[in-house]
């Protein structure tokens, strides 16, 4: 029953989702696993809900290799919302904070923080437009500040912080929205790693979170109850109704991934993917990438003609082609094709060979 219809959607999110996982779930849809129901129906609290809740938690846990002392929360509220959680249960000594503000992401992440504490930012890439990752050393840290904030993958920016910084005993937290799961990460490096769904893991509405035990329970009495990260972790992400279908969908990603391999397997074909991009774009005359060669993202890959007319023909003409969303973030304009895990290698070789014909046609 594949759909051939289906576009190339270069979305930075919502963005596309494994073919297979898609079908495997309109099979299930109006009656999961011969229950009688689908997933968007059953109660939270039913045994096949909480298989289905249990096994991605464990294949999630497979998958990143997290330590029995972190505990995973799948929550709601975006990535947007961890802006918030994060200050608002981190603060928790000094209330001391230091930001690495390397996109518009981080940017906004630093911005809320302040609203709760002495916040300070050690680097920032801004003057050049984000098309970089600063660098800051363990030196420019506070020695008392509560933790680091890094975004890891800045999605706007097509960046990627590609060395792991180093805080020392300092807890390290990280966006990584746009790359979980595309590569390998060390878990014991992180006090909390977070990341928005809609990207690499499943549909809107679900954010993964993995925190070290020891940074829950330190928020303030005033903190609302939704807001505390104790909340949740004590209740097994079931405090309240959790996006149950997000959850069920993401579930099935996770499964996918260990099945093609892991992380590892994952990564080698996103570098795979990224490497045919870049290496058509770094010979190409007429696109050229904004972005430092060291710090260059996977997943986001920015790109301009340097004519904006042309970049918005380009936009349209590959949109008529069924390459959809080429268009860059509103903020900065030019071109971002996004190809996350879920982009099938097809998706950019289609993408170069139409670089190519654009090439040729208005040079
Ligand atoms: C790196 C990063 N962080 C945070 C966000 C905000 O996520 P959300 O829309 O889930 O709140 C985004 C959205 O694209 C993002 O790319």
């Amino acid at each position: 029953m594949t759909n051939t219809n289906r576009v190339f959607n270069f979305s930075a999110g919502p963005s596309m989702l494994p073919l297979d996982v898609i079908e495997d779930a309109a099979a299930n849809l109006a009656d999961y696993n011969g229950c009688g129901q689908s997933v968007m129906e059953m109660s939270h609290r039913s045994k096949e809900f909480g298989k289905i809740i249990e096994e991605a938690e464990a294949d999630l846990r497979d998958l990143m290799n997290i330590p029995e002392n972190y505990k995973v929360l799948f929550l709601q509220g975006g990535g947007t919302l961890q802006f918030a959680m994060v200050p608002l249960n981190l603060l928790r000594a000094s209330k001391k904070a230091d930001y690495v503000v390397a996109g518009s992401w981080g940017k906004k992440a630093y911005q809320e923080a302040c609203k709760f504490g002495d916040i300070r930012l050690i680097a920032s890439s801004e003057e050049d437009t984000f098309t970089y990752i600063p660098k800051f050393t363990k030196e420019d840290i506070r020695p008392d500040a509560d933790y680091v904030y890094v975004c890891y993958n800045n999605t706007i920016y097509g960046t990627h912080m590609n060395e792991l910084p180093d805080t020392g005993d300092i807890p390290l937290v990280a966006d990584m929205s746009s790359c979980i799961l595309s590569e390998e990460i060390d878990v014991t490096k992180f006090g909390v790693i977070f990341a928005g769904a809609q990207k690499n893991v499943g549909p809107a509405g679900m954010t993964i979170v993995i925190i070290r035990e020891d940074l829950i329970g330190h928020a303030d009495a005033t903190v609302p109850t939704y807001l505390d990260y104790k909340v949740h972790a004590k209740n097994d992400s079931m405090y309240n109704t959790p996006p149950c279908f997000a959850i069920y969908i993401a579930g099935l990603v996770f499964k996918r991934i260990k099945e093609m391999g892991g992380l590892a397997a994952m990564h080698a074909a996103d570098v795979e993917k990224a490497e045919l991009l870049y290496s058509y774009i770094d010979q190409s005359k007429l696109f050229k990438s904004p972005v430092a060669k060291e710090d260059r993202s996977l997943m986001n890959v920015v790109f301009v003609t340097g004519d904006t007319d042309l970049d918005k023909k380009f936009v349209s003409d590959a949109k008529a082609e069924g390459m959809i969303n080429l268009n860059g973030h509103r903020s900065v304009g030019g071109m971002r094709a996004s190809i996350y895990n879920a982009m099938p290698k097809e998706g950019v070789e289609k993408l170069i060979a139409f670089m190519k014909k654009f090439e040729e046609e208005n040079l």
